[in-house]
């Protein structure tokens, strides 16, 4: 039975802690995609430098590069809305991983936006993984994270029943009190 891996990128923390929840209610691997160079802290310059690579379809270097994908079924893809996507960052992690015969569930924060392309962009980047739903939770919302990551497994239910590991996810999320 193959390993749950819990991928994310994230720059102010909003989506590590969904990460981190994720990841503790599967059981799965944490890994999180980092860039070489950091992104300014302070917003509009965040987002002149993103807009950029966005633009220009800049695949920035990672940090640290992924090298066990293939002991991973169901890879849990995290990241932040940022202009309508997903950062480049996650561009680079998709282009560098073969995703073939994969399931790969796609969850993000988002500023109000939802989800725009990225599930798109995912599929175009990894056309041969199954790539389900996008949970999508609004950054200002993350104390009311359980409410929507519960529904969400749930609706999974056959997708978790061929791993027997993630049947109690549902029951955990169940009882979970809200984090921060
Ligand atoms: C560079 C940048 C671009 C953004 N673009 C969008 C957007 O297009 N739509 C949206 O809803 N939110 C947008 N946001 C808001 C973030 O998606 C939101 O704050 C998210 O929860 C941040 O997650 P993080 O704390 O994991 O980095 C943007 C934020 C940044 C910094």
């Amino acid at each position: 039975m193959g390993k749950i891996l819990v991928a994310y990128f994230s720059h102010s923390g909003n989506t590590k802690k969904i990460a981190e929840k994720i990841s503790l209610v599967t059981g799965g691997d944490l890994f999180e995609i980092r860039a070489v160079n950091k992104y300014p802290e302070e917003y509009s310059k965040c987002t002149e430098v993103a807009r950029k690579e966005l633009m220009e379809n800049i695949k920035p270097q990672l940090a640290e590069t992924f090298n066990s994908i293939n002991d991973y079924d169901i890879i849990f893809l995290g990241y932040p809305i940022w202009w309508g996507t997903m950062p480049m960052p996650v561009f680079t992690f998709l282009e560098r991983c073969k995703f073939d015969g994969k399931t790969i569930m796609p969850f993000c924060t988002h500023g109000g936006g939802g989800s725009g392309k990225s599930s798109d962009d995912i599929k175009k980047l990894c056309p041969r993984a199954e790539v389900m739903e996008c949970l999508q939770i609004k950054g200002t919302e993350l104390a009311r994270a359980d409410e929507m990551i519960r529904p969400y497994f749930q609706r999974r239910k056959t997708v978790f029943t061929l791993d027997s590991r993630l049947i109690p996810t549902v029951a955990v999320l169940a009882t979970t009190t809200t984090g921060s």
